[in-house]
Order: C-alpha cells, then structure tokens, then sequence
C-alpha cells in the first residue's frame, strides 16, 4: 500500500543496544581463526549466544562442539567462547596438545581473577548469577569445588549460612539485573558487613547500559520487542527490565519473523532493543518488517555512548607470525 495509507507507527530504538565489546571480540575471533587457519575452527559452546551468529559461522567453516572430547585429533584451532570457561577446560585442552584461542571476554575473565584473589586470601565465596549459565559454570570452576557458593535471589543471600561471616567475599555474573543484583547485594552487605567486594557488583558496562537505555523508552511505549536469543542472559534481562518499567508487554524475539503483531497492532508506538549478543542486521529486518506495514517515524533514545573495545589475542594480530 502507498505510504499515507498506513497506519502510523513511532519506533522507539534504545541505544546502546545489540553487540558488546566482547561480543564482537569473539566473532572476530572465530572469523580470523578461519581466515587465517582456514576451515575447520573448533568453537567449544555457542561463541555468543545468537542463533543467527553461529548460523553464520558454521555456513563459513565453524564447528560448535559442548565439550573438548567432541573434537577429533586436530592442529585447528579450538576456541572458548566469550562466557568463559572452568580451569579444567584449558588443562584438558593442554594434556591434549589443542591450539587453543581464548574468545573468553576480559571482562568475565577479571571476575575469574576476582574470585581466584579472594579465594587465596582464604575468603568464602558468593556468586550471585544463573544456575547452569555457561558464565556461571565457568567462574564457579576457577576454584576447587565447594570453594564457591550461588547465590541466585535475595531469599538465597537470607538464607545463607557462612563458614566465617569475617571471611567472606562476593563476586557477580556480568550479565545480570542491576536492580535485582543491587537487591541482592544490599542483603548480603546488611548481614555481613565486613563481607568482601566490588564497589556494586561486576555487571558489565554493556549490561548496564543497555537495562539503562530500555528504562528510558519503557513509559514512552506500549510493547517493547528485544532482539536476542532464549539463551542469552542479558537479552531475557532487557525483557523484564522493560516490564517493571512499566512497559505493558516485552517480549523476546529472535528476528522479523516473530513479531507478534497483534500486539502492535493499535498502539501507536513501541520499543526496539537488542541483546549483546543480537547483531544490528537483525534490527534493520525488524524496523523494515515494520515499514512493511505501518507509516514508521524512528526516534532514537540515547542514553550512553559506548567506545570500549578488546584486543584479539596475539596470534589473530595482523603481522603475527604465529
Ligand atoms: Fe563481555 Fe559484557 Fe559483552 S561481559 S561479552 S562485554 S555482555
């Protein structure tokens, strides 16, 4: 239909939104492991956890394995992905004599050496974050187990029974809710005051940023649609984030495809995000799936700008000999 036969509609676009620093390392790193190395790349767990991404890397030459005993004898490169891993993962990957390139993002990576601190200062540990997340697997197998304790809720942190409430540190998953962590938080710190920390917690600049941006446009929309796989951590974060808010509907969509239009449908307005893992191709399909069908005004809502980013490792470095 001709344009002023569509109903209007204003989209809101939250920015920052979509790929992180470490997001965008990691992919990097799988695209110049298989442009230098040639095909296959060994990539341990989803790289990030974006369908449309691992799609992508795998039609070029990527092999997505869950465990190293999943790659065959190989002098291809094995990659890690960006959530981390637990100690055993490199010593396994090293008896096995693996080429091993480490997508881990070094913002994960200092909560690593966070933990591995206050554990030699002979301190309990609490991480607060996701049973079964790939980060928390990771950060929780830096340490001999038992040495660290989850704590997922505010409950969890009231219930806890310390060895030593004077020897007690916390450190945190990097993708999650800054409200609820700072809740957590409170507890934890109003039980245990000499309890030991970062200044709040250790979510990420990236997480923040993109819960910061969704609150801004959350009482100017009817429905908030956030770009981002089920799997991923900070994507399902912006959904609830939006929702207590004020934000009406929220949901999570992995791209055009599953827009629910009859949500839209009537409202006027509404909200688009990406997680850190959602590349911003994704987007663009979403608001052209949008002009299909409606008269869209975009506004974009800034709320940061964002210049962060990581170094791949060495032997990715143009000019490297390795
Ligand atoms: Fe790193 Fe945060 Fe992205 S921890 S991978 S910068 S979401």
């Amino acid at each position: 239909p001709a344009p002023h036969s569509r109903p209007p509609l204003t989209v809101y676009l939250a920015a920052p939104r979509g790929f992180c620093a470490g997001v965008d390392r990691a992919i990097q790193i799988v695209e110049l492991a298989l442009a230098k190395y040639g095909a296959p790349v060994y990539v341990r767990h989803e790289i990030v956890h974006n369908r449309f991404v691992v799609d992508s890397l795998r039609a070029k030459g990527a092999v997505f394995v869950e465990e190293l005993d999943d790659i065959p004898e190989t002098d291809q490169p094995v990659i890690f992905s960006a959530h981390g891993v637990a100690k055993s993962v490199p010593s396994a990957a090293k008896a096995r004599n693996m080429f091993v390139l480490d997508a881990t993002c070094p913002l994960v990576f200092k909560v690593h050496i966070e933990a591995a601190r206050h554990y030699e200062e002979g301190l309990q540990i609490l991480l607060i974050g996701h049973a079964g997340h790939p980060e928390v697997v990771g950060t929780m197998g830096q340490l001999p187990d038992g040495a660290v304790t989850l704590i997922e809720t505010a409950a969890d942190a009231e219930r806890f029974v310390p060895r030593d409430a004077e020897k007690l540190a916390f450190v945190t998953q990097t993708t999650l809710s800054v409200d609820d962590t700072a809740a957590i938080v409170g507890v934890l710190r109003r039980r245990f005051p000499s309890i030991v920390g970062p200044h709040k917690e250790d979510i990420c600049y990236a997480t923040t940023n993109r819960q910061a941006a969704v609150k801004a446009i959350a009482p100017k929309i009817g429905c908030l649609l956030v770009v981002g796989s089920p799997q991923s951590s900070n994507s399902l974060r912006l959904v609830e984030v939006a929702e207590r808010a004020g934000c009406p509907t929220a949901r999570l969509i992995e791209g055009a495809r599953d827009i629910p239009w009859r949500d839209i449908e009537g409202l006027g307005s509404v909200g688009v995000t990406a997680g850190a893992s959602a590349p911003e191709t994704l987007v663009e399909e979403v608001i052209d799936a949008f002009r299909d069908r409606f008269d869209v005004k975009l506004e974009t809502v800034t709320t940061a700008l964002e210049r962060i980013a990581f170094n791949v490792p060495r032997e990715l470095r143009p000019n490297s000999a390795a």
